[in-house]
């Protein structure tokens, strides 16, 4: 569900022509729509309201600022995976309480940092990563809450790229060695055990999944109650899908259900960390078409966003829809949708049934709020895009537009390349 619809054969991100946007920032464009962005956030603290949680966006999924105050606003907290993402969420004003730390890398800086803060817990991925906290904290005379994230073995059914809960992923604690980790860490100074954490991948699109993960954990927190072991934070992840082509993915509202059976007589607080579902389809990549040419056995139609805006197509041959942002009666034509990118894999779209396009017309590529700006990068030099908020008739720049100077910031040459001399 969103908020981006035809009004007289015009695409609107809510009230605003895309046209209009395109005039007033440029293209490729990154536009998001805010009504869409607190409809989904409010869909998942309704379908929990009977149970006591706390959703945690995943930041990766899209880190703007703006975005994640619209999280803090809402009285969300954060999933975050680096010392960039925990330093983003407290800067939106996302409370340390509220934000939990996930990934298999943390370095000694980035415990420090979470310590420090004092993050409602660390999701811990290892047993020396687990030893490394409780020594810095030890060390920082402070205690760090931790979960540890455990490895369910469970089949998301979805991309390969994108399953995380196999035996066969590097993420988390294998299930089965899960209570014995769990008593060292009741031994080891400078930890309380808060909670129990797993996510399973992303782009899920039925219940099942998370049902028969969730399962799993909650013998393992059984186990640990005999041991006078008490988890008070269950953290199920992210990973619910949303449509990019005919998926028919569930609703928070299902997932609740599906949950809540399992979950109601338990004294535990829910943690959510989803990503996609909140943002994926609250934002569309605007870009113009740059030239058309007939290929040997395709058309080609050439648009100034590329891989480097929005890679998933590249990485994981991702479905996204691509619209005309003026809706006309036209021919149809069989197509790739490329990036001026020098690499065949730079692609939007590939052999694509889509209205034959002119030369200088907007197209919205749907479904790119979420791993869209995050994931993009400065290859072939070119300068990200801008993103910008609409809310109603408004419209509002949330990140300005790379200039060429941001290209080379941070870069230097040092004289010796200069001077000459035989190296
Ligand atoms: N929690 C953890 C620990 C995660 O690793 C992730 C995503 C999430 C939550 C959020 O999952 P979501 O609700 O967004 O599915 N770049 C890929 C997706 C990678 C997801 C990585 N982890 C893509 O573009 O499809």
């Amino acid at each position: 569900m969103h908020y981006f619809s035809y009004k007289k054969g015009k695409l609107h991100a809510e009230g605003v022509p895309l046209t209009h946007l395109a005039e007033k920032y440029g293209t490729p464009l990154y536009v998001y729509s805010l009504k869409t962005i607190k409809r989904h956030i409010r869909a998942y603290q309704d379908a929990f309201k009977g149970l006591s949680h706390l959703l945690c966006y995943a930041v990766k999924a899209n880190s703007n600022l703006a975005i994640l105050k619209v999280v803090a606003e809402m009285g969300g907290g954060a999933d975050v995976v680096s010392g960039g993402e925990l330093y983003r969420a407290l800067r939106a004003g996302i409370p340390a309480k509220r934000i939990v730390y996930a990934g298999v890398g943390k370095t000694d800086e980035e415990i420090r940092m979470g310590v420090n803060r004092g993050i409602l817990m660390f999701n811990v991925e290892s047993e020396q990563e687990l030893h490394r906290i409780s020594q810095i904290a030890t060390e920082m005379g402070k205690t760090a809450r931790v979960s540890l994230r455990v490895n369910p073995d469970i089949d998301p059914e979805t991309h390969p790229y994108i399953a995380t809960g196999l035996r066969k992923h590097k993420f988390g604690i294998p299930i089965d060695e899960a209570l014995q980790l769990y008593r060292v860490a009741m031994t080891l100074p400078g930890i309380e055990i808060t909670g129990v954490h797993k996510h399973i991948g992303s782009q899920i699109t039925s219940v099942r999944p998370f049902v028969d993960a969730l399962e799993r954990v909650l013998v393992l927190i059984d186990e640990l109650k005999k041991e006078d072991i008490n988890i008070r934070y269950l953290d199920i992840g992210g990973g619910l899908g949303i449509q990019y082509e005919d998926e028919n993915p569930p609703h928070p509202r299902e997932l609740a259900r599906g949950l809540n059976r399992l979950l109601k007589s338990r004294d535990l607080t829910l943690v959510l960390e989803p990503g996609r579902s909140v943002v994926g389809n609250a934002g569309v990549l605007l870009t113009r078409v740059l030239y058309t040419k007939p290929g040997m056995d395709r058309e080609f139609i050439i648009v100034d966003a590329a891989m480097n805006d929005l890679m998933r197509p590249t990485l994981y041959n991702a479905y996204h829809r691509i619209i005309p942002v003026e809706k006309k009666r036209r021919r149809k034509v069989i197509a790739d949708v490329v990036g001026p990118i020098c690499e065949s894999g730079d692609f939007l779209a590939r052999d694509r049934e889509m209205p034959e396009c002119r030369r200088g017309e907007l197209l919205a590529v749907m479904g790119a709020g979420a791993y869209g700006f995050s994931m993009s990068s400065n290859y072939n030099s070119r300068p990200r895009a801008a993103e910008v908020l609409v809310s109603g008739e408004r419209d509002f720049l949330i990140r300005r537009r790379e200039t060429f100077r941001d290209l080379v910031r941070g870069e230097m040459v040092p004289d010796i390349i200069s001077e000459g001399g035989e190296v």
